[in-house]
């Protein structure tokens, strides 16, 4: 399995070149587009990976679908989709247009920015602090990586430059469905987006899920339900508007960001942490799909086989 895994990664590396990395910050501009890596964990704990599986990058969107859990411990799935659909929009990540023009008068999905933004609005705490280290050690829990740290000058940056999601959150706030301080659950957003992890990290999430909710010393975090809610927006919302497609060619529950991670899941078997920070036009990683296409066709892993 791992010279498979260095295969891959060998194989598949030249596919950097036909993406580009994010550039709407510094931050993020200057990340290396020829990086790709991978980190797989199966069932028994058993660790590989390959190429740049240990270099750190911002988790971005992988954050929607882990944030999503601790809000649905907090508040309840009842409430959580009061306020948040659970449909596809087929629309890019930051769209706007469905939110007001939109049947639902509600977020369509959290893996979506406004939805995701909804769902930082319903974190429990005394303060924006509270709640945003309530997030923070929920990620550092089920990564089981005490040490995940924010990288400030990509928080900074997706301060400065979140127009679209300020825009998307006082939206919100008018339409009745962010009751609490709209700067502070955006700060939470841009915060969780701005956490670093590495592949191996994404692969001990993946892990946890595969397993329904269980760490690696068998205590639960979350009920089966909470994780199966986690995977299923993962399969049908957690690659935007190329979660059709990638759903036809992988099939495996997996949520993207833009500093070019990608969370995967195969149900009861194994956690994957892909990162290769050169993305396609909508802003996945490039490199990332091609390597998880080729996994899932060799060891036959579409949930839909
Ligand atoms: O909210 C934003 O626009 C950024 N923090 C990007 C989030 C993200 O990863 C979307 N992407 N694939």
């Amino acid at each position: 399995m791992k010279n498979f895994l260095d295969g891959i990664i060998n194989r598949n590396k030249y596919i950097c070149e036909n993406g580009k990395v994010a550039d709407y910050i510094p931050g993020l501009s200057s990340a290396n587009k020829n990086h790709l890596g991978i980190c797989v964990i199966d069932n028994d704990g058993t660790l590989l990976k390959s190429g740049d599986s240990e270099v750190k990058f911002t988790i971005q969107s992988i954050s929607k679908p882990l944030t999503l859990m601790l809000a649905l411990l907090d508040r309840g799935e009842k409430y959580v989709f009061s306020k948040v659909g659970m449909e596809p929009t087929g629309d890019a990540f930051n769209s706007i247009r469905k939110l007001e023009t939109g049947r639902m008068r509600k977020p369509f999905n959290p893996m979506i920015n406004a939805g995701a933004i909804e769902i930082c609005s319903m974190i429990k705490g005394h303060s924006g602090e509270e709640k945003f280290n309530r997030v923070l050690d929920f990620f550092r829990l089920i990564s089981e990586n005490p040490n995940l740290e924010i990288n400030d000058e990509i928080y900074q940056g997706e301060k400065e430059t979140g127009n679209r999601n300020r825009s998307m959150a006082y939206f919100l706030k008018g339409e009745g469905l962010i009751t609490g301080d709209v700067e502070e659950v955006l700060d939470i957003y841009f915060k969780q987006c701005s956490i670093e992890v590495t592949a191996v990290d994404l692969a001990k999430i993946g892990l946890f899920l595969a397993k329904g909710g269980v760490l690696s010393s068998g205590e639960r975090v979350v009920s089966e339900h909470i994780a199966t809610i986690a995977k299923t927006l993962m399969a049908t919302c957690g690659m935007y508007d190329g979660s059709g497609e990638f759903a036809i060619k992988v099939g495996i529950p997996s949520k993207s960001g833009v500093g070019g991670g990608i969370l995967s899941v195969v149900p009861g078997k194994m956690g994957i942490g892909v990162f290769g920070p050169s993305l396609d036009q909508k802003g996945n990683s490039i490199a990332g799909i091609a390597v998880l296409e080729e996994i899932a066709e060799n060891f036959k892993f579409s949930i839909f086989n």
